[in-house]
């Protein structure tokens, strides 16, 4: 009876009195209506119910006998349909408005939706000119134009659905490493060191007046962190798998497609082990695990981008997820590349780095699956990589995972455990006092380990063949960029 009285007074006046008496009504349905989220409501909770909905509007069809909404709150790629009378139309009922409805739940005539909600009520929680609103109703906006909007993309169903991606994603990799015995260790984002010894490093200092410039506030240099490697090595001094999920930092003053200056990396480290094959065991499950998890529970929006970013890229990623990732040697890659007929731009020498465009070509040589390449020249990696002892060709037992679209994925190696050779390393670069820390942990109990990093940007690219990583992260930070 209330719904109805409101109803009537919704196109009858527009006085004071009227809010006031509307405001008191909705209270009182709001009371006695069941909130819903979309996603609940789609999957047709409460269905015959009176529920209340609450999100932002997707497409608005003002017909004669009757309204009709699309309303999305976040929950899912879908919207749920509302379906109102002409007397509920109102003229701030618009793309992008917020509002709040409330009605039965009920079975809907039209198959492209389940359910659907018979409105009572339509409250315009907040206004949105449409004119001014950079979103156009039934308009698909490239990424690039969604980018230059990082406090509205969110908006856009692309947006929201690599939102939802990335955090079922995240989950996942929660997932693995709690379901295969790691634990979880908060590495800090302030550091003294420069794990990989490239010093892209960004320093921390307080920024305000009442510091003098020429003392350290932490009396050391301190930076962002590159890795929370160095920081996971003491742990598994004492937890045998242990691992890190969170931000990393790094100055590269690169405008590249695959290169941020803040990132979120996984990374893990295991205690007891001598052979990359435990490594590429856990990279390989991890990747597994995560994406099976992540096509699983986000279909709608991973099919999203495979059908509207990348067409074709789900053939892609389920031959990634047919067979086992073949492996590597650097040699062996070295030895490919100069096979081939390929006219490439850097030198392909032994000892030569490999760039974006020999990671591409192995990759397409091994059946554009994953690839582990292992073994590379030990002076290409940093001071802890552990040295294979061998020769002529002298390298460190180090891998990396390629993967088709992204090219590195995964750095990762055996960590040098004797005291020994770390030491002489160290003292040929000059590091040996700074890091006598790390040295320490070698000194007491020290035992073989390996681990490796994955950059979660590149990891969600590669499952979703998105070309430029600014358009999986909220809010992409590059050198001359860090909007908002
Ligand atoms: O290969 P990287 O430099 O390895 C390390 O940092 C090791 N300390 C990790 C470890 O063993 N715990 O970085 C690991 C991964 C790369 O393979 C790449 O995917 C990603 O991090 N990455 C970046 N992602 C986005 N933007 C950047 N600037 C990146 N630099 C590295
Ligand atoms: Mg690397």
């Amino acid at each position: 009876m209330f719904q109805t009285v409101t109803k009537t007074l919704l196109v009858s006046s527009s006085s004071l009195v009227y809010r006031s008496i509307c405001q008191s009504l909705r209270h009182y349905c709001n009371q006695s209506s069941t909130k819903l989220r979309v996603s609940e409501a789609l999957a047709g909770a409460e269905l015959g119910k009176n529920v209340r909905v609450q999100g932002w509007v997707r497409s608005v069809r003002p017909q004669k006998k009757n309204i009709f909404l699309h309303v999305n709150d976040g929950s899912s790629l879908q919207s749920l349909q509302v379906v109102g009378g002409a007397e509920l139309s109102d003229p701030l009922l618009t793309f992008g408005s917020a509002v709040e409805v409330t009605g039965t739940l009920r079975k809907s005539p039209h198959p492209q939706q389940p359910v659907e909600l018979g409105a009572d009520q339509i409250h315009v929680v907040g206004e949105c000119n449409s004119v001014d609103f950079p979103f156009k109703i039934k308009e698909r906006h490239s990424l690039e134009y969604i980018r230059q909007l990082p406090h509205l993309r969110c908006r856009t169903n692309v947006f929201s659905s690599l939102l939802r991606v990335r955090s079922e994603a995240t989950t996942a990799v929660h997932s693995y490493f709690k379901s295969n015995g790691f634990l979880q260790i908060h590495t800090p984002t302030i550091t003294s060191n420069d794990c990989e010894g490239a010093g892209e490093l960004f320093q921390v200092e307080p920024s305000g007046p009442d510091f003098e410039e020429e003392v350290n506030f932490f009396s050391v240099p301190a930076f962002l962190t590159v890795s929370g490697q160095l920081h996971l090595e003491v742990m598994s001094g004492s937890f045998s798998r242990v691992y890190t999920f969170g931000p990393t930092f790094r100055a590269e003053n690169s405008q590249s497609r695959r290169h941020l200056a803040e990132f979120f990396m996984v990374e893990a480290e295991i205690s007891f082990t001598q052979s990359l094959e435990d490594l590429t065991k856990v990279m390989e499950g991890m990747f597994r695990s995560t994406t099976e998890h992540v096509l699983a529970h986000c279909a709608d929006d991973v099919g999203l981008f495979h059908k509207h970013v990348t067409p074709g890229h789900r053939d892609r990623v389920d031959a990634m997820l047919k067979q086992s990732f073949p492996v590597i040697t650097y040699s062996e890659a070295i030895d490919i590349l100069n096979r081939s007929s390929e006219n490439f731009t850097f030198p392909t020498d032994w000892g030569c780095d490999l760039k974006t465009e020999h990671e591409k070509y192995l990759v397409k040589h091994c059946g554009d699956v994953p690839v582990f390449i292992t073994d590379y020249p030990y002076d290409l990696k940093p001071f802890y990589a552990r040295d294979n002892q061998d020769q002529p060709k002298h390298t460190a037992a180090a891998v990396d995972l390629l993967v088709p679209g992204v090219g590195e994925l995964c750095g990762g190696s055996l960590r040098e455990e004797r005291l020994s050779l770390l030491k002489a390393r160290l003292e040929d670069v000059g590091l040996e006092e700074i890091y006598s820390w790390y040295l320490d942990l070698r000194r007491f109990g020290s035992v073989p380990h390996g681990g490796f990093g994955m950059g979660f940007e590149r990891y969600l690219q590669c499952i979703l063949g998105v070309n430029n990583i600014k358009d999986v992260i909220s809010f992409p930070r590059f050198s001359h960029s860090c909007l908002l």
